[in-house]
């Protein structure tokens, strides 16, 4: 499992997990990544989630045998990580940890590991022999201490959280030796779910990677990107980060009896009789939320239709809009609807919950009490209209 002669992968994959960050599901696994650098001086760039320390561990000895690691850099301390730093270190207790200013009270935190630590600022470099090591510091992406790691012996990128993906891998590990279709999607889904926050930071990281030449983007998850690969994985963060979005529309929906995804539907109609192709209707209760966030950051339109529920916005759907607002997202247009029976509360406070999302806001929000009726109908058909209108204006730009 080489990635150059002398720098080797030695992540796991994990399978059995059903909730990543025990939120966001993972139906294809999930890799995490770490790659040994043979040098004079021998380096590991990461650990893997504590679960998989015999295995990772097993990798590593099939490499270097018994002779000791000089150094663990630490990218990033979320545990999927840095879960095996306190057996690591038990196994090789001469271990020097390389982190920036952030990590190591991060370190002692979780795991009480304290020693010998090689402290790098933004810039520095460290050289194993042969290979010379520049970190940057790229905070945010994902947690404050995150940093990368640039090979410029073998211009390989140890890039962290930054361009990585949901997906375990299937054998291979560079994307040029492997079926990579599985992996697109699963990195818009990762990003959407996991650094969909962080957009800001993530340019900033660009920016400052951008005058680097890579041989290979290696991430702590899913597949090494080689080739032509490498510019797309970096358009493709570029583009999330920036919140741009395709022409589209999600529907999001919660619904009790069916009322108000009845209104979804004729939206929806409306929206693909107008010319939109990219409509998708979501119920809010069934789908996870992973998957709508997903859809979210692809398409620039989004309807959200709620009931009223004990006078509020349904459960599920506030949920969703909770889980929008925390990614800081921009530039969607919103519509919205609803219905109720007695007394309809959901349109308006998902129209004051927008004060936070500051979306623009397209067409007229509709109530419906009860059931939808022709004037109802007329009303969800102007709104998915009038969200089409607005997409298509942009077409011209
Ligand atoms: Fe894969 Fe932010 O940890």
């Amino acid at each position: 499992m080489k990635i150059k002669d002398r720098v080797h992968y030695v992540g796991v994959n994990d399978r059995n997990k059903s909730l990543f960050e025990g939120l966001w599901p993972l139906p294809y696994g999930v890799s995490y990544n770490s790659y040994l650098i043979e040098d004079e001086k021998i380096a590991l760039v990461d650990t893997v989630e504590v679960g998989y320390f015999e295995i990772f561990l097993e990798k590593i000895k099939r490499i270097i045998g018994d002779k000791p690691i000089d150094y663990l850099i630490i990218n990033h301390m979320e545990p999927d990580h840095s879960g095996s730093i306190s057996l690591l270190k038990q196994q090789y207790p001469n271990i020097v940890l390389v982190g920036n200013k952030q990590t190591f009270a991060m370190v002692e935190g979780y795991y009480g590991v304290t020693g010998e630590n090689h402290m790098v600022a933004d810039g520095d470099t460290l050289s194993l022999g042969h290979h010379n090591l520049r970190f940057y510091l790229t905070p945010m992406v994902h947690w404050p201490e995150t940093m990368m790691t640039y090979d410029e012996t073998e211009r390989l990128l140890f890039s962290g959280d930054g361009f990585g993906c949901f997906g375990a891998l299937n054998g291979g590990i560079i994307d040029s030796t492997m079926n990579t279709d599985v992996y697109w999607d699963e990195m818009v889904r990762y990003y959407s779910n996991i650094v969909g926050k962080y957009g800001s930071p993530v340019q900033k990281a660009l920016a400052k990677l951008s005058h680097l030449p890579f041989d290979a983007i290696c991430s702590t998850h899913g597949p090494v990107w080689t080739g032509e690969n490498i510019c797309k994985v970096i358009d493709i963060y570029n583009k999330l980060s920036l919140y741009e979005a395709e022409e589209g529309v999600v529907i999001a929906f919660g619904s009790m009896y069916g009322h108000t995804e009845q209104m979804a539907e004729v939206i929806a109609e409306a929206l693909c009789e107008e010319g939109i192709k990219n409509v998708f209707i979501r119920n809010v209760s069934k789908t996870n939320h992973s998957y709508v966030l997903e859809d979210i950051f692809r398409y620039k339109g989004l309807i959200i239709g709620s009931p009223t529920y004990n006078g509020q916005i349904f459960p599920d759907v506030e949920s969703l809009l909770s889980k929008v607002a925390g990614r800081d997202m921009k530039g969607r247009y919103l519509g919205y609807f609803g219905s109720y029976c007695w007394a309809c509360a959901s349109v308006k406070r998902i129209g004051d919950f927008n004060e936070k999302l500051k979306f623009e806001v397209v067409g007229n929000p509709i109530e419906m009490r009860y059931a939808l009726k022709e004037d109802t109908y007329k009303m969800c058909r102007e709104l998915g209209k009038a969200m089409a209108d607005r997409l298509k204006a942009d077409r011209a730009n």
